[in-house]
């Protein structure tokens, strides 16, 4: 007995059966429950015209508009001009495949149902479909409750997706906009950061005229050697901020001594001594996101023990502080001096590679001294 046939027996004994009837307009009062809604639209694709027909006749019978298509291609062609809230697809068609046209219905359409309808009763199948999103697989012969039921709970199914995507969707444009003040938030705070670091610059600087300009040119620098031996971007950051106050302790040094034009006696020179130590205590409070104060505290410090105010040595001292520990003596020895004129780049890069190993890490002296050669970095 072919499909055609069973349909055709089922849709008889509807026909004959005033109870059947009588159960199902019952149901489809239900099923286009929803007050003033508009009316569903449904479109069955099937080759078999009784079938579609019949369908289209029992579903329009309940409330539902029906529009049917003989094959995928008039289907793919309907869809255009008729908004489908479900679709009611025969799998075994002339042309394209019933299941092929419904993957494509799935994708392009994904707020619209979908139910098969076939003849074999196949359950590797009926999972596949229902993998592919399809919401119900009807055999054949149908009756008409089980039609009505099974729409009835596809659309309840589409509703309650529908609903949960638009709740999804809303969630995420509400974490976006959180995200979005977050970032302005934080961008805010780095601005007033780096503005308190800069016045800090300033304040030490104004103090030591000789100076000024020493604390960013080292800055500039350390940032351009932390960049060449591949520090991350966090870290390039952190370099930048603590070479910029590195010198802010010499606040401490009266500052008769750090203008002064001649040789400094060794008191004086322990008093300036001082000025990583009480950089250190005046930044260690300060919660920022890298270690700073201890980047403050070790730009003297050098890799053989033989620096201040610690002796640190080797691992002791942060890769960060080794940073600025090269750029502060490659500018310091450049610029002018109130007891002596600047040196010049390349005297100051000579003690770079002379003591490199010793004084100061290898790689970041190599670096340092590439991006000179190069011609990649020069002081304003
Ligand atoms: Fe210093």
């Amino acid at each position: 007995m072919g499909p055609q046939t069973q349909l055709a027996e089922s849709n008889a004994d509807m026909e004959l059966n005033p109870d059947s009837a009588t159960t199902t307009e019952g149901l489809a009062e239900k099923v286009i429950a929803g007050g003033g809604e508009s009316p569903k639209q449904i479109l069955v694709v099937d080759d078999e015209r009784p079938i579609r027909l019949l369908l289209q006749k029992i579903l329009e019978a309940n409330g539902y508009l029906c529009r049917t298509a003989e094959n995928a291609s008039d289907a793919r062609n309907l869809l255009d001009e008729f908004t489908s809230d479900l679709v009611l697809c025969d799998i075994n068609m002339p042309g394209e495949s019933g299941l092929d046209f419904i993957r494509f219905v799935l994708k392009a359409y994904p707020d619209t149902a979908a139910i098969m309808v076939s003849a074999i009763g196949d359950p590797h199948l009926a999972e596949s479909m229902l993998e592919l999103g399809v919401y119900d697989y009807i055999i054949k012969p149908m009756d008409r409750n089980g039609i009505l039921i099974s729409v009835a709970n596809a659309f309840r199914r589409r509703e309650l997706e529908m609903a949960n995507r638009s709740y999804r969707r809303n969630l995420e444009q509400m974490v976006d906009e959180r995200t979005d003040s977050l970032q302005r938030s934080m961008s805010k705070l780095e601005n007033a950061m780096n503005g308190i670091v800069r016045a800090i610059a300033h304040t030490v600087e104004t103090r030591d005229p000789y100076t000024a300009g020493h604390q960013r040119r080292v800055a500039d620098l350390a940032a351009a050697i932390a960049q060449e031996v591949g520090f991350d971007r966090d870290q390039i950051e952190a370099v930048r901020v603590a070479a910029i106050i590195h010198d802010l302790g010499k606040i401490s040094v009266p500052a008769e001594i750090l203008s002064k034009p001649s040789r400094l006696t060794a008191n004086e020179f322990n008093l300036i001594k001082e000025h990583p130590q009480v950089g250190y205590d005046i930044v260690k409070d300060i919660e920022f996101p890298w270690d700073v104060s201890t980047m403050v505290y070790q730009h003297h410090e050098k890799l053989d023990g033989s620096g201040y105010p610690l002796g640190a040595a080797g691992d002791e001292i942060l890769p960060e502080s080794r940073v600025l520990t090269v750029a502060d003596v490659v500018e310091a020895m450049a610029s002018h001096r109130p007891y002596r004129p600047g040196l010049g780049v390349d005297v100051a890069l000579g003690e770079i590679n002379k003591n490199k190993g010793k004084f100061y890490d290898p790689e970041l002296a190599r670096a340092c001294i590439s991006l000179f050669k190069s011609g990649r970095f020069s002081f304003d």
